[in-house]
C-alpha cells in the first residue's frame, strides 16, 4: 500500500498517513509534488489517495495531477480519503469519477479544522480542533478495520451525495477551483521579501525580489497565507485571522 497526498496546510497529509500506517506499519506516503510519486504508485498494487475538498470540487493541482498521470492508475485498487472542514456531499467522488481504469475500492470523508485563515466563517478554537482531530483518528481507526474485512467506507460515492454536492455547492463555485488564480494578494506594506512563501508554493506561483508578487498559478492551498511570518498574503479574504497549520496541534 502506498499513501499519495496532497496537502495544503498538513490535514491531508497527517489522515492519509495514519491510515496507512496502521493498515500496514511498513507503508509509506508520498505527496503528488514529489517528483518521484508516478514511479512510487506504479510500483504498488493498492494506493490511499487524499486530499481537500474545495468548495465540494478538486483543488486544481489535484484534478491536473490525475488527468495527466492517468496511465499510472490504470488497474490499481484506490482508497480515497478527501478531508474538509464542515461539508463536501461527494469529496471522494469528485476523483473517484476521474479515474478511468482504476477501481475504486472506498472513501472515507473526514473533518478537520478548516485552512480558510482568512475568514471567520467555520472558526473553532484550539480545543474544539484538538477534538476534530481525535474524532477524525478515531474514524480512521474503524475504517481501516473495514477495509481489511472487505467492508470498507463508501463516503461521498453514492448518486445521493453527488447531488448535494452539486446542488449546495459546486454549482455555485464551480469556477472558483475551474482554473489557477492570480492569488495570492500580497500586502507590500507587510511583506518583508523573506521568501517563505516562495519556497512553500507547490505551484511556483510567487516570486520574491525585494517583495514577493503573485502570478495566476494558484490552487487556492492557503500554505502560503498560514505560513508568513507577517500575515502578508491573503486569498478569498482580505485580512488574517489567525493562522492555521496542522503541526501546531
Ligand atoms: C479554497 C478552499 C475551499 C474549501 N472548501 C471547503 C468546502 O467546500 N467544504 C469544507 O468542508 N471545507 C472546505 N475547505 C476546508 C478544507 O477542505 C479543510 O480545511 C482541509 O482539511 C484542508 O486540508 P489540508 O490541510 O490538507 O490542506 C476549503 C479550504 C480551502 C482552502
Amino acid at each position: 500500500m502506498l499513501g499519495v497526498y496532497f496537502s495544503g496546510t498538513g490535514n491531508t497529509k497527517y489522515c492519509v498517513e495514519t491510515f496507512v500506517r496502521q493498515f500496514d506499519p511498513s507503508a509509506y506516503i508520498v505527496s503528488i509534488e514529489d517528483p518521484s510519486v508516478v514511479d512510487k504508485i506504479k510500483s504498488q498494487d493498492i494506493i490511499v489517495f487524499g486530499y481537500p475538498v474545495y468548495f465540494s470540487n478538486l483543488p486544481k493541482i489535484v484534478h491536473d495531477f490525475i488527468v495527466n498521470n492517468q496511465k499510472c492508475f490504470y488497474g490499481k485498487k484506490i482508497y480515497i480519503i478527501a478531508t474538509m472542514a464542515f461539508f463536501s456531499g461527494d469529496g471522494t467522488g469528485c476523483a473517484a469519477r476521474l479515474f478511468d481504469s482504476a477501481h475504486i475500492l472506498g472513501g472515507l470523508h473526514l473533518r478537520m479544522p478548516d485552512s480558510i485563515s482568512d475568514s471567520p466563517i467555520l472558526k473553532t478554537s484550539y480545543k474544539a480542533n484538538k477534538k476534530m482531530i481525535n474524532r477524525a483518528k478515531e474514524k480512521i481507526g474503524i475504517a481501516v478495520s473495514r477495509l481489511k474485512e472487505n467492508n470498507p467506507h463508501k463516503d461521498g460515492l453514492s448518486i445521493f451525495n453527488r447531488v448535494s454536492g452539486l446542488l449546495l455547492q459546486r454549482l455555485w463555485f464551480r469556477n472558483a477551483v475551474s482554473s489557477y488564480k492570480k492569488k495570492p494578494v500580497i500586502n507590500t506594506n507587510k511583506c518583508t521579501g523573506c521568501g517563505l512563501c516562495s519556497k512553500l508554493c507547490p505551484t511556483k506561483n510567487i516570486f520574491v525580489e525585494e517583495k514577493a508578487i503573485s502570478h495566476d498559478r494558484c490552487t487556492l492551498c492557503y500554505r502560503c497565507v498560514n505560513n508568513c511570518p507577517e500575515k502578508a498574503l491573503t486569498v478569498l479574504g482580505e485580512k488574517v485571522y489567525g493562522q492555521y497549520l496542522f503541526k501546531n496541534f
